[in-house]
């Protein structure tokens, strides 16, 4: 069980709030100006990344005060808690165990007294002999043809990791094409099996529960697309496979259990890309490559578990988080990968932390008095640079932001790496620095006294925006392994912290119930009634119009 402390009731949060009023006043210029070892300070290199966050509104004190409030709030027995398979998502009655599917040092992990490693080996060997199989050509399509192209049928978890880490990943992908198909808007599978061909064509049915709305539609639609082509119930089996908790669902639907890739309940929907849910990740880059993603995320792991705070990259990350998130009321957190690959990461991490801490509930059942997790959001640098950057430099709101680049391109063409990293050394070092009334006026030397005098306010930049950089050498499966597991364990850690659940997701449920309710009024064409006069409103121009 998680403690339940309120954070903002112990003696590190009263600290915290006196010190604040000496932090606020600080400039990060003269934070850098009085210690020139920020740099060595506020910086931790694991493996083959480097995350520097001395570009932050903090000192010595700060760092100490808030390693001090993650103690009071019991965040390394928390840690030990999830790792040691106990049920920390209480409201679901589930251990979390996410770490156990990447556990390559394949220690036993016990879930009411049974150690799952032997249950994951297996459906890890499983993976390697379909992914090998649908790779090398030798699984035949119903005609006898290989596959060529896999679409993955998925929404939220079942999605969102597999697009993003093919995504990132696709500077190793092999000649299979990889499709996603996840909106239950018709137009998303039209248009992406509209030039497939089915005998060349595998479906991944991707769904925990195996009951989820928008990917039922999507897996019908699928298969009767399969059917018209004269393929036979019979070949559904070579064409379609499910990656599921639920047997009894997935043979319903009528695909041999067989073809179904298993996860278990303690695998939680935005942490699942490490099960069967990676199939997609597997194919697309191999199984070996897929080997090296689950390293990477177990070194973190090993990392986030036995290391000191002070020295814990997603503890200290969580902690900065807290700091802008609690105590300067910054609503928002950019993520803003200089990595065209990487171009759903944020998107990735929007689920990831939104869904885990976007809780107002604390974990005695009561509404929280402060503020919990906040907006993620952002988009590859530098095409972000001339969208939104002018709100984060000369805006009203304080937007800490991760800033993430590799030291080395998959795709070193010409100087276009050089002038990618140009731009994340400069936005960090202009976000920190801005631009003094006094540099303003030395770069108008040459006009008019009332031309400056009228154009200055205009062009001077407060900085003090606080920054992480996570410089890594390369964004390999490894590389992105770690990357991916450092912001899982800052998520949690910030959720053990305010003291919420950071593993449930009541507030989509009520969404999944409610449709369900207006779906059979859609479904006939009675004027309805039965809503507030907005909604009815709605519904009956709806039904008129369509
Ligand atoms: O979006 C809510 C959610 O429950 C997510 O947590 C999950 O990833 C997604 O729905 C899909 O659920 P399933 O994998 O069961 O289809």
């Amino acid at each position: 069980m998680l403690s339940k402390v309120n954070f903002t009731e112990t003696p590190a949060y009263e600290y915290l709030s006196n010190h604040l009023v000496d932090i606020a006043d600080k400039h990060l210029r003269d934070l850098f100006k009085e210690d020139p070892k920020r740099f060595e300070k506020f910086s931790i290199q694991f493996n083959d990344i480097l995350v520097d966050y001395s570009k932050n509104r903090i000192n010595e004190t700060t760092l100490a005060l808030l390693i001090q409030l993650a103690k009071e709030c019991e965040l390394d027995k928390a840690i030990k808690s999830m790792f040691n398979g106990e049920k920390i998502n209480e409201t679901e009655d589930r251990a979390v165990l996410h770490t156990a599917l990447r556990n390559r040092s394949n220690t036993p992990v016990l879930v009411d007294g049974e150690d799952v490693m032997p249950l994951v080996n297996e459906v890890l060997a499983k993976m390697k002999k379909f992914s090998e199989a649908i790779i090398g050509g030798s699984w035949k399509g119903f005609t006898g043809k290989s596959i060529t192209d896999v679409v993955n049928i998925g929404i939220g978890g079942s999605d969102l990791g597999p697009v993003m880490v093919t995504e990132s990943l696709k500077a190793y992908k092999n000649h299979l094409n990889l499709h996603f198909v996840s909106n239950v808007d018709g137009t998303h599978i039209v248009e992406t099996v509209k030039n497939l061909n089915p005998e060349t064509t595998l479906f991944l049915i991707a769904s925990k529960t195996f009951t989820t709305q928008e990917t039922m539609a999507n897996a019908h639609t699928a298969r009767e697309w399969f059917l018209k082509s004269g393929a036979k119930e019979a070949d559904v089996a070579k064409h379609f496979a499910a990656l599921s908790t639920n047997a009894d669902g997935v043979s319903k639907f009528g695909i041999d259990t067989a073809n179904m890739f298993e996860f278990w309940d303690w695998v939680g929907g935005r942490y699942s890309l490490w099960s069967a849910i990676g199939l997609p990740i597997a194919l697309s880059v191999g199984f070996e490559k897929f080997e090296e993603l689950l390293q990477g995320a177990h070194e973190m792991d090993n990392h986030f578990k036995a290391t000191p705070f002070e020295e814990n990259i997603p503890v200290v990350l969580a902690l900065l988080g807290i700091w802008y998130n609690n105590f300067f009321e910054a609503e928002t957190q950019a993520i803003l990968p200089y990595d065209q690959y990487m171009h759903r990461f944020a998107a990735y991490f929007q689920q990831g932390d939104m869904e885990s801490n976007g809780k107002y509930v604390d974990r005695a059942g009561n509404a929280v008095s402060y503020q919990t997790g906040p907006v993620i959001w952002g988009e590859p640098g530098t095409n972000g640079q001339h969208a939104f950057y002018q709100l984060i430099h000369q805006g009203t709101k304080l937007i800490p932001c991760d800033f993430i680049a590799p030291a080395k391109s998959h795709n070193p063409i010409g100087e276009h790496h050089t002038l990618l990293l140009s731009n994340f050394f400069a936005q960090t070092e202009a976000l920190m620095n801005g631009k003094t009334e006094a540099e303003v006026k030395a770069e108008l030397v040459g006009k008019s006294v009332e031309e400056i005098a009228k154009i200055t306010p205009f062009k001077v930049f407060e900085g003090n925006r606080p920054t992480n950089s996570i410089l890594v050498k390369e964004i390999t499966p490894k590389v992105l392994g770690s990357l991916i597991a450092m912001y899982e364990h800052k998520i949690f850690a910030q959720g053990v912290i305010w003291n919420i659940f950071s593993f449930d997701q009541w507030g989509v449920e009520l969404g999944k119930q409610l449709a369900g309710k207006i779906l059979p009024e859609l479904r006939n064409e009675d004027e309805i009634t039965s809503h507030d006069a907005s909604t009815n409103g709605l519904i009956n121009k709806f039904k008129n119009w369509r």
